[in-house]
């Protein structure tokens, strides 16, 4: 009894070595869970909306599909995954008038004998949460761990793995579940129904500076200043695409003596040398044949007041692309129907009208960057509002972002004033979810985020994307 889904399912295409994820126009009305990962501690998150919330209701989290879960007498002194409060992304002070936060985890273990097993006792359950009563929306950090090594071993292949979470009754009915998800090839598994559609016109997922990952970092072991305003994603850029990311916001240096030249830059420090995003782009585009928006802007250090190194990237970014380039003939407005049939997967947007004049084989003009450079949630809110607040897509074939992120201001950062990228991410990640999926959605197009994995964006742009068709074909 998985959520009610409408009749609208898309067709299952057949790809010739493997078979296209199906994806099902939700009722907004229907009970739905999510799972995403916190910045700060990479806590797996559980989240639902339009639940029943009724006592003795549970959500379960297990590392597979569970499909029965039973009713167990516990042992006495069995340890239920337990953490503290305070830990949750969604339990800042504050919050509280927007969504209320306030299940737990069984807190009185000891006087709680009964607990639930799945799959007859074959699989564990990692974390039981009990959704507060009364309450149909809620996003909970769980004390459950995500290690960054599984969404390594995620392939084109790869639709649910790692974690799963049930939404249960008091009799263990499952009422709607959901598992980590990943949308290697959204845009072709949706092709016979958004193909006639421009970038423009679609709920896009991007990332704020995508290029600031730093393999095998842990935040929990290795965080210093720097580390805590400097790294903004914690997927590399194939893991980043893998998850449905298609809008990559590319800053680059120019280190002139150095053996690599371009380097990803953020902040004060140098990232990602170019070269490896290049590669993880390619590879990916030859893999999968989606559509990517590389988005260059600011050109931060290096390439000093003439045109000189602009030149040098621009060409250095034709070798590497080649074929793969859009070619501007194409324009804003062509279908994606328009851009496969020509194979030219790779929008470099390039944000330098010299060099636009320079290289019109070549370039597209930049995304247009809404960023509100704000410091809270309460003006990060009202920003991403007002720039909602009408559909401009019917005047303007140019795609926008949002960018949906808190930004430090110097001083903020020097003082440390904000705890890192991580804590502001974790601070308005949960929000922006709701925000997009709640209310603006409709007209969203890119909307690029920090720690993107702390976020409903990628499932919400399905979601949208999906009920343009079905909103299209019904009236
Ligand atoms: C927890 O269990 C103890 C002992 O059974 C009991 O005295 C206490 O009231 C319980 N607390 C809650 C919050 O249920
Ligand atoms: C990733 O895949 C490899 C090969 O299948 C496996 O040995 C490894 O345990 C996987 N890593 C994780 C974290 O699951
Ligand atoms: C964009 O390309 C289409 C054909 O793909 C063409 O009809 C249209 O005029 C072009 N628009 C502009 C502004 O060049």
């Amino acid at each position: 009894m998985v959520g009610k889904a409408f009749l609208l399912a898309v067709s299952m295409q057949l790809v010739s070595w493997s078979v296209a994820q199906t994806y099902h126009f939700e009722d907004p009305k229907s009970l739905r869970l999510w799972l995403t990962i916190s910045a700060r501690k990479r806590f797996l998150e559980v989240s639902w909306r339009n639940a029943p919330a009724r006592k003795g209701d549970r959500v379960l989290i297990t590392t597979q599909e569970a499909h029965v879960f039973q009713k167990r007498l516990r042992p006495v002194g069995t340890p239920l995954a337990a953490f503290p409060r305070e830990e949750g992304s969604g339990s800042e002070e504050g919050s509280g008038n927007y969504v209320p936060i306030n299940g737990y985890t069984d807190p009185n273990q000891s006087a709680n004998q009964e607990f639930w097993v799945a799959n007859g006792g074959e699989l564990a359950v990692l974390a039981g949460l009990q959704p507060s009563v009364g309450l149909s929306t809620q996003w909970f950090t769980t004390g459950v761990p995500f290690d960054y090594e599984l969404s390594k071993n995620v392939t084109a292949q790869t639709h649910c793995y790692g974690f799963w979470a049930s939404y249960i009754n008091e009799e263990g009915d499952i009422l709607a579940r959901t598992c980590l998800k990943a949308f290697p090839r959204w845009m072709n598994d949706l092709k016979s129904k958004i193909g006639e559609l421009r970038l423009r016109d679609l709920f896009i997922p991007g990332t704020h500076d995508s290029g600031s990952y730093r393999p095998n970092f842990d935040p929990l072991l290795r965080e210093s200043l720097v580390t805590k305003y400097a790294l903004t994603q914690d997927d590399d850029i194939r893991g980043q695409l893998m998850h449905g990311v298609r809008y990559l916001d590319i800053r680059v240096g120019y280190y002139r003596n150095s053996p690599e030249q371009f380097f990803i830059y953020h902040g004060i420090t140098k990232q990602r040398p170019l070269q490896e995003v290049i590669n993880q782009v390619r590879d990916f585009v030859h893999e999968t044949n989606e559509i990517i928006i590389f988005g260059l802007k600011e050109f931060p250090i290096g390439f000093g007041k003439g045109l000189g190194v602009h030149r040098l990237l621009v060409t250095y970014l034709r070798d590497q692309f080649q074929d793969l380039i859009a070619h501007p003939s194409l324009n804003w407005s062509a279908s994606l129907r328009d851009i496969w049939a020509r194979k030219q997967n790779v929008f470099l947007a390039y944000e330098k009208q010299a060099m636009l004049d320079e290289f019109p084989e070549t370039l597209f003009g930049p995304v247009d960057q809404r960023w509100g450079n704000v410091q809270t949630w309460p003006r990060l809110e009202t920003y991403l509002r007002n720039i909602n607040e009408f559909d401009v897509a019917r005047f303007y074939s140019r795609p926008i972002a949002d960018m949906a992120e808190l930004t430090p201001e110097t001083w903020d950062v020097i003082l440390d004033k904000h705890g890192g990228l991580r804590k502001m991410s974790d601070n308005v990640n949960w929000r922006i979810s709701l925000l997009y999926r709640d209310e603006l959605g409709t007209h969203a197009n890119i909307v690029a985020a920090d720690f993107i994995r702390g976020t409903t964006l990628v499932e919400t742009a399905m979601d949208f994307n999906l009920r343009k068709i079905y909103e299209d074909s019904s009236t």
